[in-house]
């Protein structure tokens, strides 16, 4: 099971984080980054960061610690923030915690080197999970103490939300174009040999039973959260078998230009556009 702490005090929003996530700290004197139960993300995006992030760091990948916040909504008081302040409001009980990498910054692929065997590790792992947030546009990926760490696992395994077609979703093939590390030739094959034989039936029910009861329950189609929690641990474990063979990387999508508003256009040109 994952750790619980309490949160004592709300310190501040993360802006850059679509989901509004805080920094708070707990009564066992660590700073976590806190990813709301109340945001309008829904609970899958806590699911999913509990069962890659557990699965990441157990095939040997860097993931920031997670664990259970308890929040007690109060602890935001002085917040001045209105959206803010809601998102505590509708978040009191249990939310997920990652440890705080002070003065992490963002991946820069101008800036940063990595090796193709990591590029390879990362790149298949996202593969298995099926991440579509690892781009050159939204890395989620941060550089601490001279190495990378992954964050930000909450849009993935995007078969959790229709269950009834997730055997079908997942096994689709995986584009890895415009990942962040597709220009550091990732060498998925050696990552594939490597980490595939490690996702075992074990290993993934270790990982699914880190995932809170209350996050899994009621979900249409599952009697209970060990139920659904099985459906995790069977599609995983399929996709691992053979993702590594279903990973194209080509041409990176283009950055699309920017669409001039028509009146900056009309005064460019020195003509209106039709
Ligand atoms: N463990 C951490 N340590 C230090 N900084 C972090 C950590 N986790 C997240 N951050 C910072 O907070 C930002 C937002 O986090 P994250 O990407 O997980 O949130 P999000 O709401 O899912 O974001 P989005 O969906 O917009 O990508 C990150 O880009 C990073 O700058
Ligand atoms: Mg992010």
């Amino acid at each position: 099971m994952l750790p619980e702490v309490t949160a004592v005090r709300y310190v501040t929003p993360l802006r850059e984080g679509g989901s509004l996530p805080g920094i708070v700290e707990a009564d066992d004197l660590g700073t976590y980054v806190m990813k709301f139960t109340g945001a309008g993300q829904g609970r899958k995006t806590l699911v999913a960061e509990v069962v890659c992030g557990q699965l990441g760091r157990r095939l040997g990948l860097r993931v920031p610690d997670l664990a259970r916040i308890q929040l007690d909504p109060v602890i935001g008081r002085g917040e001045p923030d209105q959206e803010v302040q809601a998102l505590l409001k509708a978040s009191g009980g249990l939310n997920l915690g990652m440890d705080f990498l002070p003065g992490a910054l963002g991946f820069d692929p101008l800036a940063f080197e990595t090796d193709a065997a990591e590029a390879g590790r990362v790149v298949w792992f996202d593969a298995l999970i099926n991440n579509v947030d690892r781009s050159w546009r939204n890395p989620n990926l941060l550089v601490w103490h001279g190495r990378l760490w992954l964050i930000d696992h909450g849009a993935t395994m995007i078969w959790h939300h229709n269950w009834p077609g997730a055997r079908t979703s997942a096994a689709k093939p995986y584009d890895a174009s415009d990942h962040v590390l597709a220009s550091f030739g990732p060498d998925v094959a050696a990552a594939a040999a490597e980490l595939a034989p490690l996702v075992t039936e074990e290993l993934l029910t270790e990982v699914a039973a880190d995932v809170p009861d209350e996050w899994l329950a009621g979900e249409p189609g599952f009697d209970s959260p060990d139920a659904l929690r099985r459906a995790y641990v069977e599609v995983l474990l399929e996709r691992a078998r053979t993702i590594g063979d279903r990973i194209t990387i080509g041409e990176r999508t283009a950055d699309q230009p920017s669409q001039a508003p028509e009146w900056v256009r009309v005064r460019l040109d020195g003509k209106a556009a039709k």
